[in-house]
């Protein structure tokens, strides 16, 4: 069988992107692009990608692909992910899938149109911890999943700070986007993606406008959001999300969440990237406490996963619907802290 041929566009994370799909052995990731000729020659020379591109256009009408990355700022992953879609690719865009929900919506009627497949980089999910939990919670070990909280804060962690990420034209918003997006999927795909009916938000950014203007940076984005999530099954979530707020963590990721049989908890470990996840059960009348330990490294990556689906013909996770519904979230909990209002989704 003939491999899959892929492209990365944005060549930051995306760099990640390519040493996913070349784990894979049915991909072969023939070109890449990026505006940023250094950036360009350094990691095609360091992944030996041997066509090279500084216009996403050009590459998209010169390389064959089946399966293109978009991993550029977030301003980007509308047009370029249409771009893809309509020269025939398959998509694994970068998350936040947009900038807002119209444009997720933009993304799928493509999709759509072009009878391709969009996957959102979720990549949360694909670590061993939430696999497992996602396991016991499909088995139905916590019953129905009613509350949940689920936040991820750094105490000052504004990411290049000056540049981009700070940029709402550029980015959407602040961490809410950025890193609450992951913390909102993981929660929203372990409770079975529930369809919201309103949310409350408020976001904030005292300590981030004040570092801007000591500095004399552009940054017009929240350092802080909040929200509450209302869902149409009855179930509440709060999300949280900081780039600098007044915590002890340098870097705190959490997500519970609570059942009628059990409840469970999915966090980082000692302010870093690994993982634990704990069950709280009844058991014959007892509390039971469940530890994932030292879980097996045979962990599938969100590139390895898009292939292997494409090849074996099968339904990906992290779907473009799925995204759409995280962006229409999203612009609710920022319409909320603009008005103080609720607002409902339709
Ligand atoms: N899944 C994750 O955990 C994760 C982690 C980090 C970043 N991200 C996401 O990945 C995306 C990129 O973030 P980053 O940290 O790599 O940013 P970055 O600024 O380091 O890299 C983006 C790259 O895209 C290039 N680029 C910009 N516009 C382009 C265009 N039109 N055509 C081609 N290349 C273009 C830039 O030159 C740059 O090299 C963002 O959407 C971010 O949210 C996801």
């Amino acid at each position: 069988m003939a491999r899959i041929r892929v492209g990365v566009i944005g060549l930051g994370i995306g760099r990640h992107h390519i040493a996913g799909y070349q784990s894979h052995p049915d991909a072969e990731v023939v070109a890449i692009a990026d505006l940023d000729e250094a950036r360009l020659k350094e990691i095609g020379d360091q992944y030996a990608v041997a066509n090279r591109y500084t216009s996403v256009e050009e590459m998209l009408a010169e390389e064959p692909l089946d399966v293109v990355s978009v991993a550029t700022p977030n301003k980007f992953h509308m047009p370029l992910t249409v771009a893809a879609l309509e020269a025939g690719c398959h998509v694994l865009c970068e998350k936040p899938m947009a900038l807002s929900a119209a444009e997720a919506r933009q993304m799928l009627a493509a999709a759509e149109r072009a009878d391709r497949r969009l996957m959102i980089n979720f990549s949360y999910r694909f670590n061993e911890q939430s696999q497992a939990l996602k396991e016991r919670v499909d088995a139905g070990e916590l019953g129905e999943i009613y509350f949940g909280r689920t936040v991820w804060h750094r105490r000052r962690g504004l990411p290049r700070f000056g540049g981009w990420f700070g940029q709402k034209a550029m980015s959407g918003g602040g961490p809410l986007i950025d890193l609450g997006v992951h913390r909102l999927d993981l929660a929203l795909w372990l409770m079975g993606y529930p369809k919201p009916v309103w949310v409350m938000g408020g976001a904030y950014n005292p300590i981030a406008s004040a570092l801007a203007s000591a500095q004399g940076v552009e940054y017009d984005v929240e350092d802080l959001a909040v929200a509450m999530i209302r869902f149409e099954n009855g179930a509440m979530l709060e999300v949280e999300a900081s780039w600098a707020a007044n915590v002890q963590e340098r870097e705190l990721m959490e997500t519970r969440l609570l059942g009628t049989k059990g409840g469970l908890v999915q966090r980082n470990l000692n302010e870093g990237y690994d993982f634990e996840a704990e069950l709280y059960l009844e058991r014959a009348g007892a509390h039971y406490d469940m530890k994932l330990h030292a879980p097996p490294r045979s962990r599938t990556n969100a590139m390895q996963h898009f292939v292997d689906s494409i090849v074996k013909d099968v339904p990906h996770t992290a779907t473009g619907e799925e995204g759409l519904l995280v962006m229409e979230i999203l612009d609710a909990i920022y319409e909320s802290a603009g008005t103080g209002e609720p607002v409902y989704i339709e």
